[in-house]
């Protein structure tokens, strides 16, 4: 059989029901095997309601963008499609709302957007990371709530200082150590960031 077929797909601000329960299924399950690249818990996201994570998505200041797989099955008559991946593009607005802390350096006169990805173990290596990433910095360009259109973006993340496949892929797509000044910089965490032109 041959390889799946992938793309990437912007979920939209007014979501359907398969868009709620596909992207709770792929959420429960990044928090399962990678704990640690999230702010939350399984436990804590196990016990949300459907409104809650309708909610998720219904958000404007946010993009949830997912990257699915098409597998065609053996005897090449149907197609099955899975969501093997996501990124979630967080505004400055949505930020504030959760009292989120972001370095001084980038506060101080830039705007910005917060981004979280993740890619099912089976699928990484294929260049889905790197695909995700260049969408959520066309979502973080285009954000009208993320700025004045004229004025420069930073795009933001926030990653494991042990973790070599995050770190090594943000740099060769441009992200830069961010200049770290109190309080920014935990023992285990460190900062990136990407100035976006239009
Ligand atoms: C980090 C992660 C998103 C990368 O996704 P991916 O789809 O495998 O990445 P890509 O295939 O797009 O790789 C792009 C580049 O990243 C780097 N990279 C990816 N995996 C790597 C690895 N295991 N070791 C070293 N570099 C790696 C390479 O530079 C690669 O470019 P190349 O293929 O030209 O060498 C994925 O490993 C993941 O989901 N990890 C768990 C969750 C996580 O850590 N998220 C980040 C939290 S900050």
């Amino acid at each position: 059989m041959d390889g799946p077929t992938y793309a990437v797909y912007s979920i939209p601000t007014i979501p359907g029901q398969h868009h709620i329960v596909q992207y709770k299924d792929l959420r429960l399950q990044a928090l399962q095997i990678d704990p640690q690249s999230f702010s939350s818990t399984y436990e804590r996201e196990l016990s949300m309601t459907y409104d809650q994570w309708r909610a998720r998505l219904q958000s404007r200041d946010k993009a949830t963008i997912v990257a699915t797989a098409s597998f065609q099955s053996s005897e090449r008559l149907s197609w099955q499609h899975k969501w093997v991946g996501m990124i979630t593009v967080l505004g400055p607005k949505i930020l504030k709302q959760f009292g989120f802390t972001v370095p001084r350096s980038v506060q101080g006169g830039s705007h910005y957007a917060f981004m979280g990805v993740w890619i099912h173990p089976s699928h990484r290596g294929k260049g889905l990371g790197r695909r995700l990433i260049s969408a959520g910095m066309d979502w973080t360009r285009a954000d009208d709530e993320t700025g004045p259109p004229e004025e420069r973006r930073t795009l933001l993340i926030q990653v494991m200082k042990d973790n070599k496949p995050a770190i090594s892929l943000y740099s060769s797509m441009g992200f830069q150590s961010i200049g770290l000044d109190e309080g920014n910089e935990s023992d285990s965490t460190t900062w990136m960031g990407m100035r976006l032109d239009h």
